[in-house]
C-alpha cells in the first residue's frame, strides 16, 4: 500500500511527493531578515522528584561531564585553508557528490575542471552553512528540553547539550568565516522542519524532530565529510563534533524508548507522520537549490537529472543510514501496520533498517577511538 495522494495532501501540501515544481517553490523569502520569530507553545515542568530513576541518562551525563571540549584551544584555527587546492583534492575522492558524466546534453555537459570546483566549493560552503543552522535549531530545540521533559535524569543531560551546541554553532560560524569566507542564508526546508519542531507543544516532539531526525541526519552527514575530506582543521572539527552528536542521539533513542512503549496507536500514528514528514523535509532540502542559483543555473531545468544521478541518489540514502534504525528500535517502523516501514519503502531507505541503532554506540565515537567508516 503506498501513500495516498490524500495522505500526501494532508502531509505536505502536495499531492505528489517527488513533485519538483512544489518543492522548489518553496523558498526563503526573507533572505536579508536577521531575525526569525516562532511561538513556543510548550508547558515548563518543573520536578521535585531528585532521585536517580535512569541510569542510561546518568551514564549518558557523566560521559558528557568528561567529553566537553573547548573549540578555541582544541582546535588549530592557524591551518591556512586554499579552498580551491582543497577542494580539488577532495575532488578526486568523491567528486563533487554527483557524477559528471551523468549531465551529457545538459548545460553541465559543458562545464570544465573550473565550473566543476566552483560548483564544490559552493556546495561545501552551503553545506556547512545548512549544518551551522541546524546546530543553532539543536542548541534551541535543547535549551527547550531543559524546560519541558519531565525527568530531573533528562534535565541534567540536555543542559550539557545545550553547551554541546553552542561549540557546534561557534565552530561552524567561524569556519565559515574564517576560512570559506561565509556562507548561505537557511534552506525553506530546514527552517520548516526546524518550526515545526519548535512549535510542537508536545515535548517528545521535540525530541523525535531534533535528536532522532536531525541530529541523526546530521550524523551520518558528518561521518562522510570527515571520512572524505582531506582538509585537516575540517577534519578534526568534524570529529570533535560527532563525539557530541552521537551522545545526543542517543540521548534521544533512551528518552523516548520508554514513552513510545506506553503510547497507543493513535499517539504513535502521529510520531510516524512527523517522522516521515521531517525525512521529506530533510530529503528536499538536499536538492541544494540555492547553489544551482549561484551558478547560473536554473534548478527546474537540471533538477530532473539531478534526481536520478547515482552518486546524489546513494549519498542522500545513506543519510537516513543512523534514522531508520533508530526509528525501528523505537518502534515506529510496525506500529499500525508497519505504515513507517512502508513509507521507508517508497522513498528507498529501509534497507538500513538493521545497521547500528545509537542507543550505544555512541561509546564508540568518543574522542581518541578509530570511527569505523560508514558503510
Ligand atoms: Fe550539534
Ligand atoms: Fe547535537
Amino acid at each position: 500500500m503506498s501513500i495516498t495522494e490524500n495522505e500526501s495532501q494532508d502531509i505536505l501540501g502536495r499531492s505528489d511527493l517527488n513533485d519538483i515544481e512544489a518543492i522548489l517553490s518553496i523558498t526563503n523569502e526573507d533572505a536579508e531578515a536577521v531575525q526569525h520569530i516562532v511561538k513556543n507553545n510548550a508547558d515548563t515542568i518543573f520536578t521535585w522528584d531528585y532521585s536517580l530513576t535512569r541510569p542510561a541518562l546518568r551514564k549518558l551525563y557523566e560521559k558528557a561531564k568528561v567529553g566537553q571540549w573547548n573549540a578555541s584551544t582544541d582546535l588549530d584555527w592557524s591551518i591556512n585553508v586554499d579552498e580551491e587546492k582543497q577542494v580539488a583534492m577532495d575532488l578526486a575522492a568523491f567528486a563533487s557528490g554527483l557524477t559528471p558524466a551523468h549531465y551529457g546534453g545538459t548545460t553541465l555537459s559543458k562545464w570544465g575542471d573550473k565550473e566543476w570546483t566552483e560548483f564544490a566549493i559552493e556546495q561545501r560552503r552551503w553545506s556547512l552553512s545548512q549544518f551551522l543552522h541546524g546546530e543553532q535549531g539543536a542548541l534551541i530545540c535543547t535549551a527547550k528540553i531543559v524546560e519541558t521533559v519531565p525527568w530531573y535524569d533528562a534535565k541534567l543531560y540536555a543542559s550539557t547539550q545545550v553547551m554541546d551546541e553552542a561549540r557546534h554553532v561557534e565552530v561552524f560560524a567561524r569556519y565559515l568565516d574564517e576560512k570559506l569566507e561565509g556562507g548561505y542564508q537557511i534552506n525553506a526546508h530546514l527552517r520548516a522542519l526546524l518550526d515545526d519542531i519548535v512549535t510542537d507543544s508536545r515535548w517528545d516532539m521535540t525530541y523525535l524532530g531534533m535528536q532522532i531526525m536531525v541530529e541523526g541526519l546530521a550524523l551520518a552527514a558528518f561521518g562522510y565529510m570527515h571520512q572524505l575530506t582531506g582538509e585537516p582543521l575540517l577534519k578534526k572539527l568534524l570529529r570533535y563534533v560527532m563525539s557530541d552528536e552521537a551522545r545526543h542521539v542517543a540521548f534521544g533513542v533512551l528518552s523516548l524508548q520508554e514513552v513510545y512503549a506506553q503510547m497507543s496507536d493513535a499517539e504513535i500514528k502521529e510520531r510516524q507522520i512527523f517522522a516521515f514528514e521531517a525525512s521529506l523535509r530533510m530529503r528536499d532540502r538536499f536538492l541544494q537549490q540555492e547553489v544551482w542559483e549561484r551558478m547560473g543555473i536554473d534548478p527546474r531545468k537540471i533538477m530532473p537529472v539531478v534526481l536520478n544521478d547515482p552518486t546524489r541518489v546513494f549519498f542522500q540514502q545513506m543519510l537516513f543510514s543512523k534514522i531508520v534504525p533508530n526509528c525501528k528500535k523505537l518502534g515506529l517502523l510496525d506500529r499500525n501496520d508497519s505504515w513507517l516501514r512502508r513509507r521507508f519503502e517508497e522513498i528507498g531507505v529501509i534497507q538500513f533498517e538493521d545497521f547500528e541503532d545509537t542507543g550505544e554506540e555512541y561509546l564508540a565515537f568518543e574522542i581518541g577511538k578509530d570511527i569505523a567508516t560508514p558503510a
